[in-house]
């Protein structure tokens, strides 16, 4: 009934790095070119653990956006925006929070893992406990259908799932709904309809999903009908309730895998991390002074590939050829490390060549950057109070 859209969003909490360029981005840039894309930088979500040091998130915020842009988002194809410009994420918010149990928030995975994780924190705020009902408004103020995320963020997505479903169940009652969804189908004309009735019952007595499939493509060719009656057929094959807010999947990113330059997994709180757009001298030299397998001390010392992390480097970076050379080299001491880390070296600095170009034009007129945030916050925020009035609507709050 709504049309495909993919929303997602990153905590502006610090500069980014190449393993959120194979975690997170690589995935953001192919989605991209075949879905409309919405991503945002996610500043409320970032005061909600940094809510004390609040000095970071602006600067973060713009770096962030030029990241991005460096990366390869494209904001001719994305809509690239920031969370707190479109404050009806904030209404949406308040307003699902009324009917959502505190167990749900109590019981996300997350949330007593975080508070054991950053005990430097205080996190016994209630910002904090609605940090994935946020996330939840987020997603469903777009109709999202898909949400690209990590694994960690499954649980957030299996919460605004059930958010949405139990907004629908509450609100989406409307008067009389089952005889207008019976006009509704009689407009289909006399075959169509017959279709849609058995199609409907195919899905809602036998479960069989490919029947909802088929009638929604149905509905998507009926021309005759009008956007309100469309969207009463849609929530009257699935029960008798109007749909108003879309239940998300998840879209989930295969882990990166990309390790950081101990082996451990990449993080800057690690401290192995390489930035996305780090200059060539740094990294050049970070990668030189990596360590490698412990049992090679000297030159003429064999070492095992599996135990170093250069080799992990490879695995990302390079081919089968030089993979090879690299175990052959290494377990015959037929090559020194130095000389072993100068392919990735190379493939490092190439990969970060076209971001460095696409960041210089920003940084050079950050008026740039600016425009295409007010543009995507604009894109953003009328899809947003689309929503809004169908959701204020449903809660009895439309005053017209
Ligand atoms: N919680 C997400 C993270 O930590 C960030 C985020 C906020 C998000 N809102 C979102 C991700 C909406 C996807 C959709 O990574
Ligand atoms: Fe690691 Fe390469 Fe040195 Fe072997 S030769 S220990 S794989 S850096």
């Amino acid at each position: 009934m709504y049309p495909e859209r993919v929303v997602s969003g990153m905590r502006p909490t610090g500069t980014m790095h190449l393993g959120h360029y194979h975690g997170a981005l690589k995935n953001w840039i192919k989605m991209q070119s075949e879905l409309p894309c919405l991503f945002f930088v996610a500043d409320w979500h970032a005061l909600t653990t940094h809510y004390d040091d609040p000095s970071i998130i602006e600067k973060s915020t713009w770096d962030m956006v030029i990241d991005w842009l460096a990366a390869g988002i494209d904001p001719s194809q994305a809509t690239i925006f920031i969370q707190s410009k479109v404050p009806e994420h904030a209404e949406l918010h308040l307003l699902l929070s009324m009917a959502t149990p505190l167990g749900w928030l109590e019981r996300v995975p997350t949330y007593k893992d975080q508070i054991e994780n950053l005990s430097n924190r205080d996190l016994a705020t209630y910002g904090f406990l609605g940090y994935p009902l946020l996330q939840a408004a987020d997603v469903l103020i777009y109709r999202a259908s898909q949400v690209p995320v990590g694994e960690d963020q499954i649980p957030h997505i299996e919460m605004m799932r059930e958010i949405a479903r139990r907004f629908n169940h509450l609100y989406g009652k409307e008067p009389g709904f089952e005889e207008k969804a019976l006009e509704a189908v009689k407009k289909l004309g006399g075959k169509r309809a017959k279709l849609y009735q058995e199609l409907r019952t195919a899905y809602q007595q036998d479960g069989k999903e490919e029947a909802l499939e088929q009638a929604r493509a149905m509905l998507d060719d009926a021309q005759s009908l009008s956007m309100i009656d469309r969207e009463r057929l849609f929530g009257y094959l699935e029960g008798s309730r109007k749909l108003i807010l879309v239940e998300p999947q998840v879209r989930l990113t295969e882990a990166s895998r990309l390790p950081g330059l101990d082996g451990r997994k990449m993080s800057k709180s690690y401290g192995n991390a390489i930035g996305l757009r780090e200059d060539k001298d740094t990294v050049t030299k970070k990668i030189r002074t990596m360590p490698t397998d412990p049992s090679r001390v000297r030159r003429t010392d064999v070492g095992d590939p599996n135990k170093c992390p250069v080799f992990q480097l490879h695995q990302v970076y390079s081919d089968q050829a030089c993979k090879d050379w690299v175990v052959k080299g290494c377990t015959t001491a037929g090559i020194g490390c130095l000389e072993c880390k100068q392919p990735v070296i190379d493939a490092v600095l190439k990969e970060q060549e076209p971001m460095h170009e696409r960041a210089q034009r920003y940084l050079d007129d950050p008026s740039l950057v600016r425009a295409i945030v007010a543009d995507g916050c604009d894109t953003a925020r009328k899809l947003a109070q689309e929503t809004m009035r169908d959701v204020r609507e449903a809660m009895g709050l439309s005053y017209s």
